[in-house]
């Protein structure tokens, strides 16, 4: 494990500029100063507080059950249904026609608004479709969808059904799909023919049809017609969408299930080759994230006659940012949201301020590698929309620079809309750290401090908190309601990863350095571990190097994240070649890109890959990664004195400055 370092520390510029809330949203604001010391007083009875805001068909006996740490329990006895919660209570309380969604598809005269009385439809429906085709309570569902409606009805029908969903980023492989399909043993996959991005169709079916030939757990595979491309079919297995669910009833009763029922796995990169299969379950959860998303984004829902705010995140539903911030927060709490399916450049380099313009977006999430690069392209193109109607501006994925995020706030919020610099997990299911909109004077560049009911701090290697103006680990110092719950089949794994690094103070690790600033605010630093952050999506750095490995031409590799620019992260690859591989070919570079890119997925394609003869290993066989980063990122080298071969980093350091030239 990297340690943070006086180095990392002194590279964080002294940051003077402070920005205000606006008095007017300070005015009405959802949670105002007094809720840090509230909470404070009693986090449980806090929490408890806050389980108020939604339906329970059975009340909780208890908050908080810590009596088999760390497996936390929350609301125990209680009773509730995701899906009740997301839509049918809203239509029960006169909103049915208010819009749940702005679907807004690639193709630019694609669009579709639904109403919360038309998603409960819809969600009955795939929930009766779903037990149709054979899945109960308990059983798990894999998805594999692009941004388009049906992925969020599937995830709120499996929900509905107690049947928990294992989302699938649609841009990884077939590989990655098999392997997280194996893991959670998925009985249905719900996918689609395809998706529009950067003005074509994508096809997805034909990576189910492959991750199928290497699992055979998956009896159903239920197909959206999305684009009318062409695909295999097979009769056995496949079933479209619109025979099925289109077909069905739209009357379905929800089942209350237990608070702590099962609701999603969500795999993300450890440290290890393996992915984890994070589990969240089902009160605390919805607790969690519905109240994170009404004291962030101080969402204002409106009612039935009056419109309230427009939100909009521009996440993936395939990641943690999806599921709690789409899907299960602004809906848990009425929200009208734009759900965008494309890339942010179809048909034009404006199309997201387009959106913005024509929904009269208010509150927007996005995350930093894509301000950074709208930053590049200048702000003549979002000058040309009038964006008047952002009152809050969110951020989320990997550290915000202070720069970009000035920038965002001006360009975008109007120099009027505050930023709100999001730090979580998807293991924290929910906002962890983050500046109130109405409360918080943000400081470009720091997530400020913990939200009320949230405890963290910031230790040296012996878990004792660090003073203000010193860095070290991020822990969380007691459990919130949307924390994980273990690791999907590997309690060992979900004890030694995340609570035994601290053990003697009962901390949460989070695997990110941070420091506390001379008023005690808090700076997220980024990873201390094995794991990237590119474009704020996560990945291992063994993930990759078992990727490279497994391609036949190679002997040994080890893999960093350099910084990048535009992508905050990038992924640097160095390689051994086998013998009988001789040098590999002219287009090696381009054969084990293409070849990581099978494996895993387009986001994990090495930025750089240089073959070399040996790597810089320790006595005991260990690689130094941190000399290949300095290598990476253009550094003199460190310290090699505990190398086994003290010559190899000249070797590549030259090799590096040749391939630089090339
Ligand atoms: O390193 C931190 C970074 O993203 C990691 C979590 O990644 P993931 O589980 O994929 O979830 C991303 C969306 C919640 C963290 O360990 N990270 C996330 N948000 C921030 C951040 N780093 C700095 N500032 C943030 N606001």
């Amino acid at each position: 494990m990297t340690t943070v370092t006086n180095e990392t520390l002194a590279n964080l510029s002294r940051e003077e500029r402070r920005f205000e809330p606006p008095a007017e949203l300070a005015a009405a604001a959802n949670v105002t100063a007094d809720a840090y010391d509230h909470a404070a007083k009693d986090p449980a009875a806090f929490w408890g507080e806050q389980a108020e805001r939604l339906t329970w068909a059975e009340r909780w006996s208890t908050v908080l059950d810590d009596s088999n740490p760390p497996f936390y329990k929350w609301f125990t006895g209680g009773k509730l249904n995701a899906s009740y919660n997301c839509v049918d209570r809203h239509v029960e309380a006169g909103l049915g026609d208010k819009v749940a969604l702005h679907w807004v598809g690639e193709p630019v005269a694609d669009t579709r608004d639904i109403t919360y009385a038309q998603l409960k439809d819809e969600v009955s429906q795939a929930a009766n479709a779903l037990t149709a085709l054979g899945v109960e309570a308990g059983d798990r569902v894999a998805i594999y969808m692009p941004m388009i409606p049906e992925a969020i009805v599937a995830m709120l029908a499996c929900a509905r059904i107690g049947a928990p969903h294992t989302v699938v980023f649609g841009g990884f492989s077939a590989d990655a799909l098999a392997s997280r399909i194996d893991d959670c043993q998925a009985k249905v996959v719900i996918t689609s023919d395809g998706g529009y991005r950067r003005g074509a169709p994508s096809a997805l079916k034909p990576a189910v049809d492959e991750a199928l030939t290497k699992t055979d757990v998956v009896h159903k595979v239920l197909v959206v017609r999305r684009t009318g491309q062409e695909v295999a079919w097979n009769d056995d297995v496949d079933v479209w969408w619109h025979d099925v669910v289109d077909t069905a009833s739209t009357e379905h009763t929800p089942e209350a299930f237990d608070a702590e029922h099962p609701l999603y796995v969500m795999y993300t990169s450890g440290t290890t080759g393996k992915p984890k299969g994070i589990l969240h379950t089902t009160g605390g959860y919805l607790v969690g994230t519905s109240y994170t998303h009404h004291a962030v984004f101080d969402l204002k829902p409106g009612s039935a006659d009056e419109k309230g705010d427009v939100y909009w995140c521009t996440a993936d539903i395939g990641w943690v940012t999806g599921h709690s911030y789409i899907v299960y927060g602004p809906l848990a709490n009425g929200a009208t949201q734009v759900l965008y399916e494309g890339t942010p450049d179809s048909p034009e380099r404006g199309r997201w301020w387009e959106i913005i313009e024509q929904y009269g977006v208010t509150i927007f999430y996005t995350a930093p590698t894509a301000i950074r690069s709208f930053m590049k392209q200048g702000r003549a193109i979002p000058d040309q929309r009038d964006m008047s109607s952002v009152r809050i501006l969110g951020s989320v994925g990997e550290p915000i620079n202070p720069e970009a995020y000035v920038w965002y706030r001006q360009v975008i919020g109007g120099d009027r809309a505050p930023v709100v610099d999001t730090w979580w997990q998807t293991e924290t299911g929910m906002i962890m750290i983050s500046p109130l909109p109405g409360v918080t004077a943000g400081k470009p560049g720091s997530a400020m401090k913990a939200l009320p009911g949230v405890s963290v701090d910031v230790v040296d290697d012996e878990g004792t908190p660090v003073p203000n103006g010193s860095g070290g680990y991020l822990v969380v110092t007691a459990p919130w309601p949307s924390m994980l719950r273990t690791l999907w089949g590997d309690d060992d794994r979900y004890r030694d990863t995340y609570w035994s690094r601290f053990k003697k103070q009962g901390y949460y690790f989070a695997g990110d350095g941070a420091k506390k600033d001379e008023d005690g605010d808090i700076w997220v630093l980024g990873r201390v571990d094995d794991v990237m952050n590119v474009s704020g999506h996560r990945l291992s750095t063994t993930e990759i190097e078992s990727a490279l490995v497994s391609h036949p031409k190679v002997a040994e590799a080890a893999v960093v994240g350099a910084k990048d620019e535009d992508t905050g992260q990038a992924v640097c690859a160095f390689v051994i070649l086998r013998e009988e591989a001789g040098d590999g070919g002219d287009d090696i570079v381009q054969e084990l890109r293409q070849h990581v890119r099978k494996e895993i997925g387009p986001i994990a394609t090495p930025r750089q890959i240089l073959v070399v003869a040996e790597l810089p290993k320790t006595r005991s066989g260990k690689i130094m990664r941190r000399l290949l980063r300095d290598v990476a990122e253009n550094r003199e080298v460190g310290d090699v004195t505990t190398l086994a071969d003290g010559s190899v980093m000249d070797l590549i350091s030259k090799g590096m400055s040749a391939s630089s030239e090339d």
